[in-house]
């Protein structure tokens, strides 16, 4: 029997008893999107009568938390640095925090120690002979949370799946908690016709022999619909989801022209369906890297012919974009949006693209518009935009006076605010 052996089955508790580690006034890293370890999160809460004021610090979150529930203010304190569907409302109800950070700087936050940490707690794979544990389908801050966190409560899932690159070794672990649970899944968008108009013009801004960064939600996912004629992409993003899967399985994506890390696909982070997971268990042409990696402005600014494609809330005639806030309310976060706008920019032949429907509320609210709503804030600033696609066609804003940006920006607005977008300004 090797070591490791030996010294795993020392480690195993119960999540109640691993959860023990934890005291009132600590700060708490939650394992990103996959990564979150369900029997943990669970046992934490459940000790809600008897902590106080334990921070959990977390980006994507995939299922509600208990944390930031009614009745557990006195106990936890969830602080966001990426809010979505699950978390936002507790920010704005006060029972939750955010703190604006680009996804890329996350890891130095612990490692500087400017968000000083005392555990992570994450699920990862069962061991490999070697006695390290797969990080499964987060990277990002996840793995450098557990080179800095002086306590490491990992959940070994054996439905996670094993990926190359992001491993952590028994050593590290502080607790095991063995527990298989289901890996969550985020269904394939409903695309409607705005959405794929929207990808036919995206797809015009992609060579053959592309790189491309590309998220998940009915725009990325029309985009790949639409590059189904192109030849050798390649894939260096922050995430994916299924329908990279898709175009890899067609041939479409093939890794083989990119500039670095030739023949693989790189990402931090993946979330989608078993189909994406299935793919990504023990497949040899992907490796995980951590975030502060994968989103370098100047890595990513090695791949020639690097496509960036984002989405945005609402854009100004400046061409300022703001993909975060709604008004006053806080609704997502910068993620990798600006890290991946600037290395696309520094890319040779790259192109960084914002993408959005020309308008939101059933067409009531055009998303290009005069200013951006009081309340909002600056996720990108004109200089990082360089192009700007609606379902109406793209403007091109790099080396564009104020002027012709506001009318390339007028010309892809939805026709019936065009007049009014002409009237602000000429004001
Ligand atoms: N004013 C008021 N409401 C608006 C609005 C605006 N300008 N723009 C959008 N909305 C509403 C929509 O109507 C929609 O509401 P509904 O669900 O009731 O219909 C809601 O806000 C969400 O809009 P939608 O366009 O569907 O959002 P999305 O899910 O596609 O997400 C972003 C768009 C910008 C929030 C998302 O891409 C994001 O978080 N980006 C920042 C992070 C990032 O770029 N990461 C990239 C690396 S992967």
């Amino acid at each position: 029997m090797h070591d490791w052996r030996e010294q795993y089955a020392q480690k195993i508790v119960t999540a109640d008893e691993a959860v023990k580690h934890i005291q009132s006034g600590q700060r708490v890293v939650l394992g990103h999107a996959c990564a979150a370890p369900p029997a943990i999160v669970s046992a934490l809460a459940a000790r809600a009568p008897e902590l106080r004021n334990v921070e959990i610090d977390h980006m994507v979150v995939m299922e509600p938390l208990p944390f930031s529930q009614p009745g557990m203010e006195r106990s936890f304190r969830l602080n966001g640095m990426f809010l979505g569907a699950p978390t936002r409302d507790h920010v704005r109800d006060g029972r939750a925090t955010f703190t604006p950070c680009f996804f890329s700087e996350v890891p130095r936050l612990f490692r500087e120690r400017i968000l000083p940490i005392d555990a992570v707690i994450l699920q990862v794979t069962p061991p490999d002979a070697e006695g390290y544990c797969s990080l499964g389908l987060s990277a990002d801050f996840t793995l450098a949370a557990t080179e800095c966190a002086p306590m490491v409560l990992a959940q070994v899932n054996s439905l996670l799946p094993h990926t190359n690159g992001a491993r952590i070794h028994l050593d590290r672990i502080t607790a095991i908690v063995e527990a298989d649970a289901p890996i969550p899944e985020v269904a394939v968008p409903k695309v409607g016709e705005v959405e794929m108009q929207i990808g036919r013009h995206v797809a015009t801004l992609v060579e053959d022999g592309a790189t491309l960064q590309i998220g998940i939600g009915a725009l990325p996912e029309a985009a790949l619909r639409c590059l189904g004629g192109k030849k050798d992409l390649g894939i260096h993003s922050e995430m994916f989801s299924d329908g990279v899967v898709a175009l890899a399985e067609a041939g479409v994506i093939t890794n083989r022209r990119k500039t670095l890390h030739a023949d693989k696909f790189i990402a931090t982070f993946l979330m989608g369906t078993r189909r994406l997971y299935d793919w990504a268990h023990n497949n040899p042409a992907l490796e995980m890297h951590p975030v502060d990696y994968v989103n370098d402005p100047c890595v990513i600014g090695r791949h020639d012919r690097m496509v960036s494609l984002n989405s945005a809330l609402q854009v100004d005639l400046y061409g300022q974009v703001n993909a975060e806030m709604i008004g006053h309310r806080q609704f997502s976060g910068v993620g990798g949006q600006v890290d991946f706008l600037r290395g696309a920019s520094r890319s040779r032949g790259g192109r960084g693209i914002i993408a959005l429907a020309s308008t939101a509320s059933r067409g009531t609210i055009s998303r290009i518009c005069a200013t951006l709503d009081a309340g909002a804030a600056v996720t990108t600033s004109r200089q990082d935009v360089h192009f700007v696609v609606t379902e109406y066609g793209v403007a091109e804003l790099r080396g564009k006076t104020l002027q012709q940006r506001a009318e390339a920006l007028i010309s892809i607005a939805h026709p019936d605010f065009r007049a009014g977008l002409w009237r602000a300004l000429e004001a």
